[in-house]
């Protein structure tokens, strides 16, 4: 069978297409400005089987990133498996966010809950003078991101496993920087999200409990003017952006994603 006889007959919609391109492009080993011309090359028993054995999973509702073992993020193609969340797009609203503070030349910044190290790393590579620790409880995630570590940016990211602030100094960092669990135990979100962690997903109080424990407890871990950014549900941001407020923290302002809902909010802590 030809390249392109087995995507047309899989390829009926905008995403099967795409999908269908992505596991030849990984079962080709070529990249996509090649594609249209491997069209007419004739796929071998291996690689069918292959392709065949892995669209059954596709079908079945698997994520693409977790059949492929790879994600795409901040121009990065990370490891990913079913132990970490898979990054998504949103999360670059804040890295932007991360990137446009003022800060010290080499600051220091914690990004706690770092699953496959997206954040951290996207950090670590556009600001090679910054100190970056990813913190995450889940020791699986944390085998993830050290394969990470060392393929794009070796030495880079200090990994450490703990609860939030527990493996860190008070008063030891210029920024946190958390994409935390924050979906309510009762999301039906979650039906779709089935082969991610929960772990990475779910968090108590209505989906607040790792956000507001967050807010509440790095003033303590922050040195003077430092900054907290997270990111929350697109219905969180007013919340969010109060219990900043409430806990005393300044510059408080809650950023948008490309579709205009709230994303992520920050504040500076002055003391
Ligand atoms: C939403 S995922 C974010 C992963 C990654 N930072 C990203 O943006 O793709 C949340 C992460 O927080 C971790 N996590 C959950 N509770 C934690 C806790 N109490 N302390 C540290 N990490 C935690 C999970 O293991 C998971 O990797």
């Amino acid at each position: 069978m030809q390249v392109r006889q087995w995507w047309r007959a899989r390829a009926v919609d905008d995403d099967t297409r795409l999908d269908a391109q992505e596991l030849l492009l990984h079962c080709l080993d070529v990249r996509r400005s090649s594609f249209y011309m491997m069209q007419n090359q004739q796929l071998s028993c291996e690689q069918l089987n292959w392709l065949d054995n892995q669209w059954l999973e596709r079908v079945k509702g698997r994520p693409l990133p977790y059949i492929l073992g790879r994600a795409w993020f901040w121009g990065m193609s990370l490891r990913v498996s079913a132990d970490v969340l898979i990054p998504r797009p949103d999360t670059e609203v804040l890295v932007r966010a991360l990137l446009d503070l003022d800060l010290p030349s080499q600051a220091k910044v914690a990004d706690l809950g770092t699953g496959s190290a997206a954040i951290a790393l996207a950090a670590a590579l556009e600001r090679p003078q910054w100190c970056l620790i990813g913190v995450d409880q889940s020791e699986l995630a944390l085998q993830i991101a050290r394969q990470n570590v060392h393929d794009l940016a070796p030495g880079r990211v200090h990994l450490v496993r703990g609860s939030w602030f527990g493996p860190l100094r008070p008063q030891s960092l210029d920024v946190v920087v958390s994409n935390p669990p924050y979906l309510a135990p009762d999301d039906p979100h979650l039906v779709d999200l089935g082969d991610e962690p929960r772990s990475a997903l779910v968090a108590e109080d209505q989906g607040f409990a790792d956000l507001f424990e967050l807010i509440q407890t790095a003033p303590a871990y922050l040195r003077p003017r430092g900054w907290l950014l997270l990111e929350h549900g697109w219905q969180q941001g007013e919340a969010v952006n109060q219990a900043f407020r409430n806990a005393g923290w300044q510059c408080v302002r809650t950023l948008t994603d490309l579709a205009a809902r709230d994303r992520v909010s920050l504040g500076q802590w002055h003391g």
